[in-house]
C-alpha cells in the first residue's frame, strides 16, 4: 500500500511527538502492508511563521530515514506537506517554498473546515489553471460538503484528486462524517484513501480494518484501487483511475 497523507515526521506539527512515536507508526504501517509513506506535516497555516521550518523538515526526514534503515523496515518515505490553502499558495508552490508530493505536480491541499464551497472551488480551479493537479484532503470533513456532497462532483470534474481519510469511513469523526464518506464512496467520487495518521495510539497508520469496509461495501477492487493503484499512479504523474461517478440526479 501507499499512504499519501501522514503526520509521521516528529516534532513538526500535531503528529508524531518524537522519533520513538514516528518509528512506532512506521512499524504499524509496515505490519499492515504499507510500503510507501508521504510525510505530510501541516504547512502554511496562517499565523504559524517558522523561518527554520525547511531546515527542520529536511533534518527530521533524514533522521527518520536513518532510523527506518537501521531497523531494516521495508518502507520508503517520500516528501510532501499538507498545505493549508491561502491566496498565495500557487506562487509559493511556483517558488518552491511549498512542495508537492514526491516529484509530482500534486500538492496535498486542506481548507479550514468551515470554508464555503465556492471559495474552495475558486482556489482549486486556480491551482489547476497553474498546471497543478491538487489532491484535496478529506472533503467529507468539511461543513459545506456535509451539507451538499454534490460539490465534490464539481471538483472531480475540474480534475481535482479527492482523498478520503480512513477514520471517516470507520466512523472515527462522528456519524455525519461517516454518512458523508459513504455517500461520496457510493457516488465513486473518491480516488485515494489515506490514513492521515497523527500517532501510534489514535488516528494510526493501521489500515487493516479498511479492506473489509471498502471491498465489502463498494466492490471487490475498491481497496486496491484507492490504496495502491491510484496512489502509485499519482507518484508516477499519471492520471488516477475513476469508476464512472454515479450522477447526483440519482442521489441516494
Ligand atoms: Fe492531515
Amino acid at each position: 500500500m501507499i499512504d499519501l497523507h501522514m503526520h509521521i515526521l516528529p516534532e513538526m506539527d500535531d503528529g508524531a511527538r518524537d522519533m520513538e512515536m514516528a518509528l512506532a507508526m512506521a512499524r504499524q504501517a509496515v505490519d499492515c502492508g504499507t510500503a510507501v509513506i508521504a510525510a505530510t506535516p501541516h504547512k502554511n497555516i496562517p499565523g504559524m511563521i517558522d523561518y527554520k521550518w525547511g531546515d527542520r523538515y529536511r533534518m527530521q526526514m533524514n533522521e527518520l530515514r536513518k532510523c527506518i534503515a537501521k531497523e531494516h523496515l521495508p518502507l520508503t518515505l517520500i516528501e510532501g506537506m499538507e498545505i493549508f490553502m491561502t491566496e498565495d499558495v500557487p506562487e509559493k508552490l511556483n517558488d518552491g517554498e511549498l512542495i508537492c508530493l514526491g516529484n509530482t505536480r500534486t500538492p496535498l491541499i486542506e481548507f479550514a473546515f468551515h470554508t464555503e464551497g465556492n471559495v474552495m472551488a475558486r482556489s482549486l480551479e486556480r491551482l489547476c489553471r497553474e498546471g497543478y493537479v491538487p489532491m484535496l484532503a478529506h472533503p467529507e470533513r468539511y461543513m459545506c460538503v456535509m451539507e451538499d456532497p454534490q460539490l465534490v462532483f464539481e471538483w472531480y470534474q475540474m480534475g481535482v484528486i479527492i482523498q478520503m481519510n480512513k477514520g471517516s469511513i470507520l466512523g472515527r469523526f462522528g456519524n455525519r462524517v461517516r454518512k458523508t464518506a459513504a455517500q461520496l464512496l457510493r457516488h465513486r467520487l473518491i480516488a485515494v484513501v489515506a490514513s492521515d495518521a497523527h500517532g501510534a495510539f489514535v488516528r494510526t497508520p493501521d489500515m487493516t480494518e479498511l479492506e473489509y469496509a471498502l471491498d465489502g461495501e463498494y466492490g471487490p477492487n475498491c481497496f486496491e484501487l484507492l490504496l495502491e493503484i491510484n496512489p502509485a499512479r499519482i507518484l508516477e504523474g499519471k492520471k488516477v483511475i475513476w469508476d464512472d461517478p454515479v450522477p447526483f440526479s440519482s442521489f441516494f
